[in-house]
């Protein structure tokens, strides 16, 4: 599997301590999606190089050994906390109608909605039995209990778009809810399974709270200001969707009523042009600095919460993911 990939991601080194961790959850990924139908096996090959940054099972691998022991039952999770995060990605392509995703294009372009929407499905569908496999209870709770949060962040997402209004506060429960949800419970579900006691499972599942918060701040971000080529996905969705992310909602509530009135108007426009009108009213205002000082809040919080760890290359690694969250280019 390592060698089909089309596109190493600029993390596979960064996680080297865990890579045989990651590729065994790999194995058990890839295994667990095997079919006897054709075109299902044509889509889960295509998934096979469409690989991303491998974040989630990276978070739950090292949350494991910073605090002990790597279990089988944690190489199941790692594959499931990826399937999940998959069927989100192929689904929320669909939403935002995106062309690329992981350098290549994404499912929806390639085969479209009705056989997107169902993929994803099965990625979830095959998550849950795979969490089943462990035997845990609490393990299939915790990773219910992520996932209703996760698809509940992002139906509110959808419920707000076009809301000029949205607030900060109403953001941040969407991003906590379809991003920092699924990082917390990666970081919980590894400290539980390596036996780490309950204060140390708390701080990890807040460190990756913090982590996902920061994260998808930083991904805002780069949906305004980043670059297709190194990103490896479609940007400027969120606007396109009417979306309302951090900058944005900034700049609503900073600018002048001209410059309020003229995004406004741009938001409503059709076509394609948002993100290029878009920008010289971001890079005056604060607003661009005000969403990377909140991200970087997030990760400062999150690299707070590692002190109650003994010092490894694991936690090293940790306190490291945080201050790349916020400095990320894809
Ligand atoms: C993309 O997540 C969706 C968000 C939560 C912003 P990633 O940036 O981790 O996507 P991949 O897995 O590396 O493609
Ligand atoms: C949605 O976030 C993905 C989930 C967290 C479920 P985005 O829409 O920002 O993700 P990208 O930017 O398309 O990867
Ligand atoms: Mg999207
Ligand atoms: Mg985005």
């Amino acid at each position: 599997m390592l060698e089909t990939l089309k596109t190493p991601s600029p993390l596979t080194d960064f996680f080297g301590p865990i890579r045989d961790d990651l590729a065994a959850a790999e194995r058990i990924f890839q295994q667990e999606l095997t079919s006897e139908v054709p075109f299902i096996r044509e889509l889960v090959a295509y998934l096979a190089h469409y690989r991303g940054k491998r974040l989630r099972p990276a978070l739950l691998l090292l949350s494991a050994r910073a605090c002990g022991q790597v279990t089988p039952q944690h190489h199941v999770l790692a594959a499931v906390v990826e399937m999940i995060h998959t069927a989100t990605l192929v689904h929320d392509d669909v939403l935002d109608e995106a062309t690329m995703r992981r350098h290549v294009p994404t499912l929806h372009a390639r085969w479209g909605n009705s056989a997107s929407v169902l993929l994803g499905d099965l990625l979830f569908t095959h998550a849950f039995y795979l969490t089943s496999t462990t035997g845990s209870a609490e393990a299939c709770r915790i990773i219910g209990e992520a996932t209703n949060r996760v698809c509940a962040g992002e139906l509110r997402q959808i419920g707000e778009r076009g809301n000029l209004a949205l607030s900060e506060d109403v953001y941040h429960e969407i991003i906590r809810g379809k991003t920092a949800e699924l990082t917390a419970c990666c970081c919980r579900l590894g400290a539980m399974f390596a036996g780490a006691d309950e204060a140390v499972v708390h701080a990890l599942e807040r460190y990756g709270m913090e982590l996902g918060i920061a994260f998808q701040i930083g991904d805002d971000l780069l949906d305004l200001v980043g670059t297709e080529n190194k990103a490896g996905k479609s940007l400027g969705t969120d606007l396109e969707q009417r979306k309302l992310t951090l900058p944005v909602i900034r700049l609503l509530q900073t600018a002048s009523a001209e410059t309020s009135h003229q995004v406004r108007q741009l938001l409503t426009e059709t076509g394609n042009h948002k993100r290029e009108r878009l920008l010289p009213l971001l890079q005056s205002s604060d607003a661009l600095n005000y969403a990377a000082a909140e991200a970087e809040q997030h990760a400062a919080a999150a690299r707070d919460c590692l002190a109650i760890l003994p010092e490894t290359p694991y936690r090293t690694l940790l306190a490291e993911l945080t201050r790349r969250v916020v400095r990320r280019q894809a």
